[in-house]
C-alpha cells in the first residue's frame, strides 16, 4: 500500500496536476509543492501555468480565488474550505463603494488578501511585495487603502501621497501578536541579528525592524545578506522556508505563537484527498470576475517591470 506521499505523487502524474504552496505552509507541505512563494509570487507562477491541468492550491482562499481568475483555463483545486484569510473578510463590497462616494478623487487599492467582490470594486491590486511600486504608479494623490491598516501605514511612509485606510481598523491578527517589547528582548539576546519585519505588522514593530519587507522579499534579502543570524517577524513557518534555502544561517521567529491557523489546515492527507476527489473546486462568482480580473492585471503589468520580484522570478516563470 502507499502511502500519503507515493499516493499524491501517484495522483499528480494521473491527473496531470502540480501543487503551489504559500511560504507560510508548514514544511510537509512545503516539501511536496512543486512551487512555494509570496502572494506575488503565485500570482507570477499560475499565470504561467501552461501544462498543468489542474492545480492544488495551499494557500488561503483569496490566494487561491485569485489563482482561479488569472488562469481560468485550469482547475484550481483547494484542499480545505475554510481556508479563510480573516483580514480579507473586513472589507466588503459596499464599504468601498460608500468610500469611493466619499472620496469621488480617490483611488482604490486593494491589497490582494480581499475577497473576489471586494476586489471588483479596485482600481488596481497589490501585494506586499508591490504595494510601494503600485501606489507610485497611479496619477492620483489620495488613495483609498484597504483592509490592512498596517500596510497602508507603511506604503504611507514610502510615498508622498495621502493615504487613507479603508476600513479604519483592518488587520491581520496573527501580525497583531508581535509587539515592540518582545522584539526588543530579542534584538537585546542576539545583537549580531538582523531584523525582518513583514508590512503587516504594527507601526511600532516596522520601525524598529532593520528591513520591512515581504515574504518573497525576505528569502531574496537573506540570500544576499552578510549576516549570518536573522530575528524573524512574521507567520512561524516562514522560518522553516529560510533554513531550507539557507542550511547555513540562523532564524529566530520572533514570535512561535505567531500561527496562522488558516494556513495549517492542511495535511498531506487532505492534499491527497484533494487530487483523488478533485476538490474543492475554486469558482468564483460570474458577476466579479471581470472587475476583480481587471484590478489583478493592471497590477501584474506593474509587477512585470519591477526589480524587486526578480527573487524566485526565474523559477517562477517555468511552466508547470
Ligand atoms: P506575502 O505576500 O508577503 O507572502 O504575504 C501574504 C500574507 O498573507 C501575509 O500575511
Ligand atoms: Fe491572512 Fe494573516 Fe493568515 Fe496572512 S497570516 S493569510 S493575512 S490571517
Amino acid at each position: 500500500m502507499l502511502n500519503d506521499l507515493q499516493e499524491i505523487e501517484r495522483l499528480k502524474k494521473e491527473k496531470n496536476a502540480i501543487i503551489l504552496a504559500h511560504n507560510y505552509q508548514t514544511r510537509a507541505i512545503q516539501e511536496i509543492a512543486d512551487f512555494t512563494g509570496d502572494s506575488l509570487e503565485l500570482c507570477i507562477k499560475v499565470s504561467k501555468i501552461k501544462k498543468a491541468d489542474t492545480v492544488v492550491f495551499c494557500g488561503v482562499d483569496f490566494m487561491a480565488e485569485t489563482a482561479a481568475l488569472l488562469n481560468p483555463h485550469k482547475k484550481i483545486l483547494i484542499p480545505d474550505r475554510n481556508a479563510e484569510c480573516p483580514m480579507a473578510h473586513m472589507l466588503t463590497a459596499k464599504e468601498i463603494k460608500k468610500a469611493k462616494n466619499a472620496y469621488p478623487d480617490a483611488a482604490v487599492v486593494l491589497y490582494i488578501n480581499t475577497t473576489a467582490e471586494a476586489k471588483s470594486e479596485a482600481d488596481i491590486l497589490c501585494t506586499s511585495a508591490n504595494a510601494v511600486e503600485v501606489v507610485k504608479s497611479l496619477p492620483q494623490e489620495k488613495i483609498l487603502f484597504g483592509p490592512d491598516q498596517n500596510l497602508a501605514w507603511y506604503v504611507s511612509q514610502q510615498t508622498k501621497k495621502e493615504i487613507i485606510p479603508l476600513p479604519e481598523h483592518g488587520h491581520c491578527y496573527v501580525h497583531k501578536m508581535f509587539n515592540l517589547g518582545d522584539l526588543y528582548f530579542l534584538s537585546e539576546k542576539n545583537l549580531d541579528a538582523e531584523i525582518l519585519v513583514h508590512p503587516e505588522c504594527d507601526p511600532s514593530v516596522q520601525k524598529f525592524a532593520d528591513v520591512v519587507l515581504s515574504t518573497g522579499g525576505m528569502i531574496h534579502h537573506v540570500n544576499q545578506s552578510l549576516h549570518k543570524t536573522f530575528i524573524i517577524a512574521t507567520e512561524v513557518d516562514m522560518t522553516t522556508r529560510l533554513e531550507r534555502e539557507n542550511p547555513d544561517k540562523t532564524f529566530i521567529p520572533a514570535l512561535n505563537e505567531a500561527i496562522c491557523e488558516n494556513m495549517k489546515l492542511y495535511t498531506l492527507e487532505k492534499v491527497k484527498t484533494c487530487l483523488l476527489n478533485e476538490e474543492f473546486i475554486v469558482e468564483p462568482d460570474e458577476n466579479i470576475k471581470s472587475g476583480a480580473k481587471r484590478a489583478i492585471k493592471r497590477m501584474m503589468n506593474i509587477s512585470k517591470n519591477q526589480n524587486m520580484i526578480e527573487l524566485n522570478i526565474k523559477e517562477a516563470m517555468e511552466n508547470g
